[in-house]
């Protein structure tokens, strides 16, 4: 298997500018798997501009909708025929299971090229009754220049929530992977030319985020900015963007609440307060990372809990039986074992977990670890920790849980689990969350939107509506119609 190591600009492979590189590697073995050329400004200048180019060519711009939507369906066709390729890809610089990029992650990516196929020859304006001899209506115009930024935790399926919706309405792209896990994003801006993307359309550009992050937000030819990522760089980007009044998206961090009644399924509960947490080495967004369990049913919650804690095995990413792949980094591994040192000095109950492990003796490795008799202020219940560690918190009755699930700035997700409908549905209107799960955690559709309240982010990803929203502007056209 080849890996890609260079920029993707103008559908060529390039060195950088600088001819500086990065490493990437596997963080279940430390492993480098390429030394990746590193964009700076200068690169990020190049890839704009041939962005800028294909934007405002005949060829893009004038291929019929009805063309677009079949590049779209046949880059799809092609993440399915490389699966196999890019699930390897993914696992190996991200470190998470096999199982979760080949058989999760990769039918998602497929499934949402074959969604946004479908929108592309569906962005229609209106004709608008309007006083006066007139005739008035509106054209839905592609944005132009999409800067799409993403992170580590699901390299290639973020890339796509922003790539797809952007291309079928008619931007052109310069991508910036996460310099952690560049790898299949690099293989998508090959694969878009090889679907018969005009070359420049999608460029992508792999670096520092301070770096080539920073400049593709800054750059003044660069019209939107689609971010998924932490929330405290997601207001750097929001300042950063100012300058150049850029229509800025963020889909930011979580500390979503999965909260449990005691009326609710207890297994089920467990299981989904499980892969919750825990899917994705909780390097999640949407991550459970706060469990709120009613009083009646918390020991046995707990102890149910802890089992399925116990079963979640570390190990090589490749293995089928492995359930917790590597964390992402050294420095993520850092933070992460930093929070589970500061749950323990504030006094949280460390219940199972809260260990660094290693497969074969290497690799960035933690135990999932499970912290009961949370207080929602402590730190372990206020911050995105973003690994495998669930805060564990009891209480009372429905206020209670609505107060305590709400006492957070994040709303991405929650998740709530009972029998009692009304009490189900009235919990997900009171929740200031993006997303809501009822009996079920973690569920994702092209066709759903996906974003947060308060300082988890605004604009959603995914669906029609959000996509039209965030990646056209809407031109209004008046015509005299009495001369
Ligand atoms: P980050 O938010 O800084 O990185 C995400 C992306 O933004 C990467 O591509 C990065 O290169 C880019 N970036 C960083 N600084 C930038 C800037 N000034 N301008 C433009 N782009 C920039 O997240 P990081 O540092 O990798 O992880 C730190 C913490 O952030 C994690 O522990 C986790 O809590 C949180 N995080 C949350 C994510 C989410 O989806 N909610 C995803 C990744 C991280
Ligand atoms: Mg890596």
């Amino acid at each position: 298997m080849t890996v890609p190591d260079r920029l993707w600009i103008g559908g060529e492979w390039r060195d950088s500018a600088s001819g500086e590189t990065f490493e990437t590697r596997n963080p279940a073995t430390g492993e480098i798997l390429a030394e990746v050329a590193s964009a700076d400004e200068q690169d990020v200048d190049r890839a704009v501009a041939s962005a800028r180019e294909a934007f405002g060519s005949d060829e893009w711009r004038k291929m019929s909708p009805h063309r677009r939507a079949e590049l779209l369906w046949k880059l799809g066709d092609l993440v399915g025929r490389d699966a196999d390729e890019l699930a390897t890809l993914e696992t190996r610089d991200n470190g998470k299971t096999y199982f979760e990029s080949r058989k999760v992650d990769l039918p998602s990516v497929v499934e949402n090229f074959r969604y946004f196929a479908g929108l592309a020859d569906k962005i229609q304006g209106e004709t608008i009754p309007v006083s006066g001899p007139f005739l008035n209506y509106t054209l839905r115009e592609p944005v132009g220049v999409v800067g799409c930024i993403v992170p580590w935790n699901f390299p290639l399926s973020l890339a796509s929530w922003k790539v797809a919706p952007a291309l079928a309405c008619g931007n052109a792209v310069v991508l910036k992977p996460a310099e952690q896990t560049p790898l299949t994003a690099l293989r998508l801006g090959e694969l878009a030319v090889e679907a018969g993307f005009p070359p420049g359309v999608l460029n992508v550009v792999p670096g520092p985020g301070a770096t080539a992050g920073a400049a593709l937000v800054r750059h003044p030819d660069v019209d939107a900015i689609a971010f998924t990522g932490s929330t405290e760089t997601g207001k750097t980007i929001m300042r950063e963007a100012a300058d150049t009044l850029k229509k800025v998206s963020l889909e930011l961090g979580g500390k979503s609440p999965n909260v449990v009644f005691a009326d609710a399924d207890l297994e089920g509960a467990v299981r989904g307060a499980s892969t919750g947490i825990f899917y994705g080495k909780g390097e999640v967004c949407a991550a459970g990372s706060r469990v709120l369990v009613e009083r009646d049913v918390y020991d046995d919650f707990l102890e149910a809990f802890k089992g399925r804690a116990e079963s979640m095995r570390p190990g090589d990413p490749m293995d089928k039986s492995t359930r917790l792949g590597a964390i992402v980094s050294e420095e993520q591994l850092d933070r992460v074992l930093g929070y589970i040192e500061v749950g323990r000095e504030e006094g949280a109950r460390l219940v199972t977990g809260g260990e660094r492990t290693s497969w074969e003796g290497k690799g960035n490795f933690v135990t999932a670890t499970v912290f009961a008799d949370v207080e929602p202020e402590m730190t372990i219940a206020q911050e995105e920790i973003f690994g495998p560690v669930a805060a564990v918190i009891p209480f009372e009755d429905v206020d209670d849980a609505v107060s305590k699930a709400n006492r957070t700035i994040y709303g991405l997700a929650a998740g709530v689990w009972t029998r009692d409908i009304g009490k189900a549905h009235r919990i997900a209107s009171e929740i200031q969350a993006g997303t809501v799960w009822i009996n079920t955690y973690n569920q994702y559709d092209s066709a759903s939107p996906f974003g947060g309240y308060k300082q988890s982010g605004f604009g959603r990803d995914l669906g029609w509506e959000a996509a039209l929203e965030k990646y056209t502007q809407t031109k209004s056209v008046w015509v005299a119609i009495d001369r």
